[in-house]
């Protein structure tokens, strides 16, 4: 079977598994784990911010970051397939008493007239913008610096605090060719993923200001995120930031590659393909595993165990599974 589902299949490599096991550790609620002290002060300052949290899910950070910037009663703003709008099973709400609206926006990009657009009395004090990058049910698509800065100052005029969910940023870094920081730096706060393209068995941070951070170990122990010696996950964090960077770009190319041949378009390690109804199904039989995107979508995900050889399989085959020719 060809595994193009997710970036999140992939296991942990051998020198992956020898630097955890290498990793020195400490209890990590009494600020003792030196593995994940140095992974969040590299964090913090990779993404421009004074401090970084290490939490083990992006879920869980962009529910902190949520919780810790907003008040109950007010708005969250995103695009309508946006991860914390569609995949966190109503969180904003729950969490954190959030009205949650989602907005129509070409490439998962809120634009300054979305925000533009809102009553003020909706927003509250307290609201806040997510905004997403890669944006995942889009495809992966990137969002350009310039239209990104453009929507961070129109929620900042409205008075907004704005969420970074970049969980996949470094793929848009390594795609644009522009440090993650191009983007981090404007963002109140900022989710990285390490179990997506970068190849951890788990792990996330957020990051934000010294003052975000410190009230954001108030949820970090509320949703059961305040771990012990979890510089044994902190140190496949570091080994990614140092190995796994750079090689997204291959998983890039193949994802070009794979959507060349079928006539379609990849700008990161996604390819969104038309589904005919029953595509998962049709593929899975001829030996291919994709993904769903979105409603009438599927997607192809390139990484860490997907090899050129896949991908010349996956060209002769998703065609012939799905009908889909360039
Ligand atoms: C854009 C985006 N944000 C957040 C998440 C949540 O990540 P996790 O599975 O680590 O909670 C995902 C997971 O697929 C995602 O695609």
């Amino acid at each position: 079977m060809i595994d193009l589902r997710s970036d999140t299949v992939t296991k942990p490599t051998p020198a992956m598994l020898a630097a955890m096991t290498a990793a020195e550790v400490g209890d990590e609620q009494y600020l003792e784990d030196p593995t994940v002290n140095e992974l969040q002060r590299r964090m913090a300052e990779l993404l421009g911010h004074e401090a970084a949290l290490f939490l083990p899910t992006a879920t869980m950070a962009n529910q902190i970051a949520l919780r810790t910037q907003t008040k109950p009663g007010s708005m969250l703003l995103a695009e309508e397939r946006t991860h914390v709008l569609v995949y966190e099973w109503g969180g904003p709400a729950i969490h954190s008493g959030l009205v949650m609206k989602g907005v129509k926006a070409e490439a998962g990009r809120v634009t300054p007239e979305h925000i533009a657009a809102e009553d003020t009395w909706d927003l509250g004090p307290g609201g806040i913008v997510v905004l997403e990058n890669t944006h995942r049910s889009s495809g992966g698509r990137i969002w350009p610096l310039d239209e990104f800065h453009a929507t961070v100052d129109a929620a900042r005029d409205r008075g907004l605090a704005v969420h970074l969910d970049g969980a996949r940023l470094f793929n848009a870094s390594v795609g644009a060719g522009i440090e993650p920081v191009a983007w981090a730096r404007r963002a109140d706060s900022v989710t990285i993923c390490f179990s997506k393209g970068l190849g951890c068995p788990l792990g996330a941070v957020l990051a934000g200001s010294a003052e975000l951070i410190e009230r954001a170990w108030q949820g970090k122990y509320l949703f059961g995120g305040a771990m012990r010696q979890a510089g044994v996950v902190a140190a496949a964090a570091i080994y990614a930031l140092e190995h796994h960077v750079a090689r997204l770009a291959d998983d890039h190319a193949r994802a070009r590659r794979l959507a060349d041949a079928l006539g379609l378009d990849s700008e990161t390690n996604f390819v969104a393909i038309p589904d005919p109804g029953d595509g998962e199904a049709r593929a899975r039989r001829q030996g291919v595993l994709l993904g769903d995107l979105r409603p009438g979508w599927l997607r192809a995900v390139t990484h860490l165990g997907v090899t050129d050889d896949d991908i010349d399989r996956a060209i002769e085959l998703i065609p012939e599974a799905l009908g889909v020719h360039a």
